[in-house]
């Protein structure tokens, strides 16, 4: 028997990078996952290009309440449940705080958090029916290491850790454990985008890595299993916590 045989797992932007990676780690532990993306074809539930065949994916954008909500639905109707919400959708900013303007700060925080909110709202009354309900919620080592040039972002990882911690007071008696997962710099599409954006890509790629004392990128997949921990069996007794995954970048 598989850890999560028989459960339900939404994962949001779950069509790429660490998203990607959950979404595989809990289907191999047995879960039946869709994932919410933006990127992904309108319609019903459809296997998800690079994805386990048996994933599904619906459209869906954070940002949009009621698309969440209809998303959330269909999956309901499809699979009867949902277990496991894992909020991992967002985007990057990048600048001091006297770079990104009012708009700008809107969008980042729109994506980053409000849409942790809606998506958790949509899953709520449908987590409450589990009994084996957990949320995972995708912060960022950026949330406590002070990085330059990432007021916005950070300042929207911050906000998850917070939000972790208020979500897990408001559901642990209702049964539903609510955690974040903080990761260093991890190799993804995101990283890669913003390494062909550097002036030299490789020395860039050089000091993401010399930042993190393991002296490399986080793989997506190690992030996934952090994420896999915080929903199963094996850490009922832990609410509320981040879990660095960062290569000792937070602690050392
Ligand atoms: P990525 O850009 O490779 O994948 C993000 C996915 O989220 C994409 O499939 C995208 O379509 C989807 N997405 C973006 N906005 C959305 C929206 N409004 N609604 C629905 N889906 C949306 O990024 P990556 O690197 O996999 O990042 C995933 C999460 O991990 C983000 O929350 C990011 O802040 C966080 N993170 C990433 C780190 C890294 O070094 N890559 C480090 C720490 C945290």
């Amino acid at each position: 028997m598989s850890t999560f045989d028989g459960l339900v797992a939404v994962v949001t932007g779950g069509a790429s990078g660490i998203g990607a990676a959950i979404a595989t780690r809990l289907h191999d532990d047995g879960a039946h996952v869709v994932v919410l993306d933006r990127d992904l074809p309108a319609g019903e539930p459809a296997p998800v290009p690079g994805l386990p065949d048996d994933v599904r994916g619906l459209r869906a954008d954070v940002t949009d309440s009621e698309g969440v909500r209809a998303a959330v639905e269909q999956v309901v109707a499809a699979y009867g449940q949902i277990d496991i919400l894992v909020n991992n959708a967002g985007i990057g900013a990048q600048g001091t705080v006297a770079d990104n303007d009012d708009a700008e700060w809107a969008r980042v925080l729109d994506v980053n958090v409000v849409g942790m909110a809606r998506a958790s709202r949509a899953c709520l009354p449908h987590l409450r029916a589990s009994e084996h309900a957990a949320i995972v919620n995708v912060s960022s080592i950026a949330a406590t290491a002070g990085l330059p040039q990432r007021a916005l972002y950070t300042a929207s990882k911050g906000a998850v850790l917070a939000l972790t911690r208020a979500m897990a007071a408001d559901h642990v008696r209702e049964g539903i454990r609510v955690n974040c997962v903080s990761p260093g710099t991890v190799d993804t599409p995101w990283i890669g985008r913003l390494l062909d954006a550097a002036d030299d890509p490789g020395a860039e790629r050089a000091a993401l890595e010399a930042r993190q004392p393991h002296e490399r990128l986080v793989d997506p997949t190690e992030v996934a299993g952090a994420v896999a921990y915080l929903a199963s069996p094996a850490s009922t007794s832990t609410v509320g916590v981040s879990l660095a995954v960062d290569g000792g970048m937070h602690e050392l």
